[in-house]
This record gives C-alpha cells, sequence and structure tokens, in this order.
C-alpha cells in the first residue's frame, strides 16, 4: 500500500465517524464519538507531520513548501477545535456548531491534500511511497500515543 493510500484510507475513516456523529442523538454516544475522532485526528496528523509531510517537502519545489507550510496551519486550527471540544456538553447547542465547524474543515484540508499534494507526491515513486506507508502503519500501531509538543 501506498502512503497516500493510507492516508485515503484514514480520511474515509474520520469523515465516517462525522457522519455517524450527525446522527447520533443520545449525549453520551456523541460524547463516545467526539473521543474517537479526536484520537483518530491526532494520530492521523501526527504520523502526517512526521513522516508524510518531511518527505513531500523533501520534493523541495515551491509549490510543495507553500502546500506542506498551509497544511500544517490547518492541522494546528484543528487542533484548537479539538482540545476545546472536551469542555462543551454534547447536549449543548455549541457542541453541534463545533463538530459543523470542524468536520467542514476536516473536509476543506482532505481535499486539498488528496487533490494537490497526494498529486504531488507521486513523485516520490511508488517504492518510497510504500516504504512512507509501512513507517506510518508501524508509527500508528505503538500503542497510547506521547503527548503532542505545543505548536
Ligand atoms: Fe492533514
Ligand atoms: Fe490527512
Amino acid at each position: 500500500m501506498k502512503a497516500t493510500e493510507l492516508l485515503k484510507k484514514q480520511h474515509r475513516e474520520v469523515k465516517a465517524m462525522f457522519k455517524k456523529v450527525e446522527k447520533t442523538e443520545d449525549a453520551r454516544g456523541r460524547k463516545q464519538l467526539m473521543e474517537q475522532i479526536t484520537q483518530a485526528l491526532q494520530l492521523h496528523t501526527r504520523i502526517e507531520e512526521e513522516i508524510f509531510y518531511p518527505a513531500v517537502r523533501g520534493l523541495e519545489t515551491r509549490k510543495a513548501q507553500e502546500m506542506i507550510a498551509e497544511a500544517l496551519e490547518e492541522h494546528h486550527v484543528v487542533d484548537l477545535v479539538l482540545k476545546d471540544l472536551p469542555n462543551v456538553d454534547p447536549d449543548d447547542e455549541r457542541f453541534e456548531a463545533k463538530m459543523t465547524v470542524l468536520s467542514e474543515l476536516i473536509e476543506h484540508h482532505i481535499e486539498e491534500e488528496e487533490t494537490e499534494m497526494f498529486k504531488l507526491a507521486e513523485r516520490l515513486g511508488k517504492d518510497e511511497l510504500e516504504n512512507l506507508a509501512a513507517r506510518m502503519e508501524a508509527r500508528t500501531g505503538k500503542g497510547p500515543m506521547r503527548g503532542r509538543q505545543a505548536a
């Protein structure tokens, strides 16, 4: 599997979780899903930042540098919303508003990664993309994550 395929798979999983939370009525279910989304997103953005983005940046084109810089800023905004979520009661209307904002942000971010960044990443070649996927998978399987470093 190529790195881009692994990341796309995780994108689909996260999108499915957002769909599910929209359809979930009870507060406890929503809170659980919110926790799942948080975990999935933290792991996903982390392996992108530690493994995938540096490889794309290594292509050393201006376009690659710009794309990575923008993506990192978007991750940062996602992080801010995620940090804020546990403070909001899932029954509060602000919870839904925050989930909607987060979902739209993620949609936009995923769209840019998949249409622009992943296309550019093809230049890394099949072998390198497979190698990156293996590294990301190994990273994913390593149990509980250490705390993220402050951005
Ligand atoms: Fe990302
Ligand atoms: Fe992503």
